[in-house]
């Protein structure tokens, strides 16, 4: 169970180390300076009907609660420990799992500790503003919740950072505080955690999108030799499964009313479907287009010696590793990557080893593909004559060995100018997001309410109904 009288929550026995429990209670005020600030705007009185975690157990979900999100119950929970577990890959294979960090791998371990933890408050930061325009009371609850997790996200990596890597950590922690998104002179680490979020639907398709791709990079971490890094990660993850659930079912919801509206109507044209105030399908498809690119560069370059690294030294994993079956070494074994060749798209067969970003890519890109059959499916349903799609995994990508050349979405390999003309076929105009944002102009608040544009969902959360009070204003 989890400790909530202590000042920081945590079922890490943090009573027993002062030297660490004083550390994290010197972080915790700059913390909430941070929230104050980057934050849901505005929302510091709010109550907000949230779930808390009770116990790392999977029914540890069971506690629903109106709280003020500044009260929100942060700390520290890790998966408890097994004492079995043994480095599962790398050529340390077999080796009990470490409990330390092994000195000749602190700085890599840090940097893969402080990658993570830094996209945690940068959605919150990316997300801020977009209170003041959701399209109901259930939907702000959820982005509320999504938030406070994010924080506490931020937490687990802190803690690891405070627990395990001494003076170094300590300020990796508080840069943690410093860095903002979109921010010129003191960025976020990783690119797409630099976009502006600007509307719901942007949200959305992020949460299914990006939170997704940190449920990808959880998973890797959780095989982490290193055994703390592996048990805060595993908990994470349960958390992680309610960020896509808000994206998958928001993007559903959206397409869900703009069928019926479209079929009530019998409208086809995008700019009638636009006047009737909700999203046209094109829209939707090229934020899709735009998201799915830009989280795809967050998996790193195609061919990379750090990953190959990573593995060998067992720091950080594959999908599922424990399930696969093959010798957990890679020495041998090759796997496929693709290079622009002249106007071509050329596959090459690599040493697997190097090819682990790739190999995560791949697992991710095959749960898309589902998730964006279920959308398919809401459409075909109404019986409207569009198909979504997922874009070649070179279109409009900037990192690995598509960026710098320009590949149209069904992988063509096109010259600057002939892209520049067929841009915006493809991704979001400034004409579309400010058409998308033209119907969240402001927020519907009222129980059982929700906006034109999107569908309710098909249930309230804990089993409250959906004009239930998830949000109390004050
Ligand atoms: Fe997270
Ligand atoms: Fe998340």
């Amino acid at each position: 169970m989890i400790d909530y009288t202590e000042k920081i929550p945590n079922n890490v026995d943090l009573g027993r180390d002062r030297g660490l429990q004083r550390a994290l209670e010197h972080w915790q005020p700059a913390y909430m300076g941070w929230w104050y600030d980057m934050g849901p705007n505005e929302s510091h009185n709010y109550e907000v009907y949230l779930r808390t975690a009770v116990s790392v157990e999977p029914d540890g979900w069971a506690q629903f609660d109106y709280v003020k999100m500044p009260e929100y119950r942060w700390g520290v929970f890790l998966q408890p420990r097994d004492e079995k577990r043994e480095v599962n890959f790398g050529i340390h294979k077999g080796q009990p799992a470490w409990q330390e960090v092994p000195g000749e791998y602190r700085s890599t371990l840090r940097r893969v500790i402080v990658t993570q933890g830094d996209t945690e408050p940068a959605s919150v930061e990316q997300q801020r503003l977009l209170g003041s325009s959701c399209p109901s009371m259930y939907d702000l609850r959820n982005i509320f919740q999504v938030n406070v997790e994010e924080g506490r996200h931020l937490w687990a990596m802190v803690y690891l950072l405070h627990r395990y890597f001494g003076r170094d950590g300590r300020e990796e922690a508080e840069a943690l505080l410093a860095r903002r998104s979109g921010d010129a002179d003191n960025p976020r680490i990783l690119g797409a955690f630099n976009e502006p979020t600007p509307d719901w639907l942007a949200f959305y398709m992020f949460t299914f999108f990006t939170d997704r791709d940190g449920k990808f990079q959880l998973c890797a971490l959780a095989e982490s030799g290193f055994d703390p890094l592996s048990r805060t990660c595993r908990f994470m993850l349960t958390e992680e499964a309610h960020h896509m659930f808000v994206g998958e079912t928001g993007v559903t919801r959206i397409i869900k009313r703009t069928c019926e509206v479209m079929k009530e109507n019998k409208l086809e044209d995008p700019a009638q479907v636009r006047a009737m105030g909700v999203i046209d399908l094109q829209t939707i498809q090229r934020y899709l287009n735009f998201h799915y690119s830009v989280t795809l560069d967050l998996y790193g370059s195609d061919v990379s010696s750090n990953a190959a690294n990573y593995f060998t030294n067992g720091l950080k994993g594959r999908f599922r590793e424990t399930k696969l079956e093959d010798d957990h070494v890679l020495s041998e074994a090759e796997y496929p990557v693709y290079e622009v060749i002249g106007d071509k798209i050329v596959k090459k067969n690599v040493p697997a080893l190097t090819a682990l970003n790739e190999r995560l890519r791949d697992d991710y890109i095959e749960e898309i593909a589902d998730g964006v059959a279920r959308w398919q499916r809401v459409i075909d349903e109404a019986g409207i004559p569009f198909k979504l799609m997922l874009p070649h995994k070179g279109f409009h990508r900037a990192i690995g060995n598509f960026a710098g050349h320009h590949i149209g979405i069904n992988g063509e390999v096109l010259t600057a100018e002939a892209w520049k003309k067929r841009e915006y076929e493809w991704l979001p105009s400034p004409a579309d997001e400010k058409f998308v944002q033209s119907l969240m102009t402001g927020r519907v608040v009222e129980p059982g309410k929700f906006a034109n544009w999107i569908a309710p969902p098909l249930r309230g959360i804990n089993s409250k109904p959906l004009d239930f009070e998830y949000v109390r204003f004050n």
